[in-house]
C-alpha cells in the first residue's frame, strides 16, 4: 500500500464519512498487508511506529479496542498510555480544549474512546496531533474496517455483497457499517423496530454513496424478510454503553429480532453456503455473564453464535490489523 497515495499521513480518522470511498478501501488492504507482515515476523526487522507515543483515553470499557491498539502498536516499535476517564483530569478540572493541547505536545497520536462526538472532534481540532475514534455514541469507524477486512477474506471481495443489520438500528455500529457499506458497494438493510430507526439525514448521507457506488441502502421493520438474500448477519448489544437504564424496555422491542437459525435460513442463502454471521462482541449469546444470566441469549442464539458461519473471532483479531493500519496510514514515517 502507497502510504502518500492514501492520503491519511499527520490525519485524524473520526467519522468513515469523512474519508473517501478510496481511503477506505485503502484502509482494508492496508489491514491486509500488515496482517501478513506480522505473520511474517517482518515487523520485528522494521518497525513502522518506532518510538511514537500513543495516548488511550477511554472513558467507556474496552476489550478488543484496547487491546487491538496496545498490541499493534507495541508490534510496530511504539508505546501506549491508558489513561481512563479517572486518570485525567480531562473534562472534570481541565477543558478537553486546554488537556488536548497539553497531550499534543507530549504524544503523537491519540485513541479515544468515550460518550459524545462532540469531545473526539474537540480532541482532533485542539491536540494538533492524529486522534483515532475507538467509539463514541454516534460512531465506531475502526469496527467496520475490521468486518469488512473479515468479509473480504471469506468471500474475497466486498462490492455486490449484501449485508444486514438487525437490531438497534440507530447505534454507532449501525450507523458506520450503513455508511461504510456505501463506501464500498455493498447494499445495507437495517432491519429494526420502527423506534429504532436511523435517522434520515444518516440514510441520505449512506444513499449518496451507495449511488456513486452502484448499491443499496434499505430500512426494514420486517425481522423475517428484511434479512432475504443477505450475505451477512450482523447484530450488536441491544443496549450500548451508557443507555443501560433502556434495558428491559429494548428487550420488549427487540426479541423479534434475535439472529437465529431460523433467521439464517430466511435470508434463503444457508444451503448455499453464501451467509455469514458477524458481531462486534461483546456479544449475549448464553447467560455467561452478570448481564444475561437470568434472561440468556439475546442477540444472537448461542446454536449461530457457537456455529461454523460466525466468524467473530477473525473478525475480533482483525480489530488489531485494522487498528494498527488506522495508526501506521496517520503516523508511519
Ligand atoms: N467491538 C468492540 O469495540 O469491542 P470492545 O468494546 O471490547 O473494544
Ligand atoms: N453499540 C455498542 C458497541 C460496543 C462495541 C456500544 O456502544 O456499547
Amino acid at each position: 500500500m502507497d502510504l502518500v497515495k492514501l492520503g491519511l499521513h499527520g490525519k485524524s480518522i473520526l467519522r468513515l464519512v469523512d474519508l473517501s470511498d478510496e481511503q477506505v478501501i485503502g484502509l482494508v488492504e492496508l489491514a491486509a498487508e500488515l496482517k501478513a507482515r506480522k505473520k511474517s515476523g517482518a515487523n520485528k526487522k522494521d518497525a513502522l511506529l518506532y518510538r511514537k507515543n500513543i495516548a488511550l483515553i477511554f472513558q467507556k470499557s474496552s476489550t478488543r479496542t484496547h487491546c487491538a491498539t496496545v498490541c499493534g502498536v507495541h508490534d510496530e516499535g511504539g508505546y501506549t498510555e491508558y489513561l481512563n476517564a479517572h486518570d485525567l483530569h480531562f473534562g472534570k478540572k481541565e477543558s478537553v480544549k486546554d488537556s488536548a493541547r497539553v497531550l499534543g505536545r507530549m504524544f503523537d497520536g491519540i485513541m479515544f474512546r468515550g460518550f459524545a462526538q462532540q469531545t473526539v472532534d474537540d480532541l482532533a481540532k485542539y491536540s494538533g496531533i492524529p486522534v483515532w475514534n475507538g467509539l463514541t455514541d454516534e460512531w465506531h469507524p475502526s469496527q467496520v474496517l475490521a468486518d469488512f477486512l473479515t468479509i473480504k477474506e471469506h468471500f474475497g471481495t466486498l462490492k455486490g455483497l449484501k449485508m444486514a443489520f438487525i437490531g438497534d438500528g440507530r447505534n454507532n455500529v449501525a450507523s458506520s457499517l450503513m455508511i461504510g457499506c456505501s463506501k464500498v458497494g455493498m447494499d445495507f438493510v437495517d432491519v429494526c423496530p420502527e423506534e429504532l430507526s436511523p435517522s434520515r439525514e444518516l440514510l441520505e448521507m449512506a444513499r449518496e454513496g451507495a449511488r456513486r457506488n452502484g448499491s443499496t441502502i434499505e430500512v426494514s421493520h420486517d425481522p423475517v424478510n428484511g434479512v432475504k438474500g443477505a450475505n451477512i448477519l450482523y447484530t450488536d448489544v441491544w443496549v450500548s454503553m451508557g443507555e443501560e437504564a433502556l434495558f428491559q424496555q429494548r428487550l420488549a422491542l427487540l426479541r423479534p429480532f434475535q439472529v437465529n437459525m431460523e433467521m439464517v435460513r430466511n435470508t434463503g442463502l444457508a444451503e448455499s453456503g453464501k451467509v455469514i454471521f458477524l458481531h462486534c462482541l461483546p456479544a449475549f449469546h448464553d447467560n455467561n455473564t452478570e448481564v444475561s444470566k437470568d434472561c440468556g441469549a439475546l442477540e444472537v442464539s448461542d446454536e449461530v453464535f457457537e456455529s461454523p458461519i460466525s466468524k467473530v473471532f477473525d473478525e475480533a483479531e482483525n480489530r488489531l490489523h485494522t487498528i494498527k493500519a488506522m495508526i501506521v496510514s496517520s503516523l508511519a514515517d
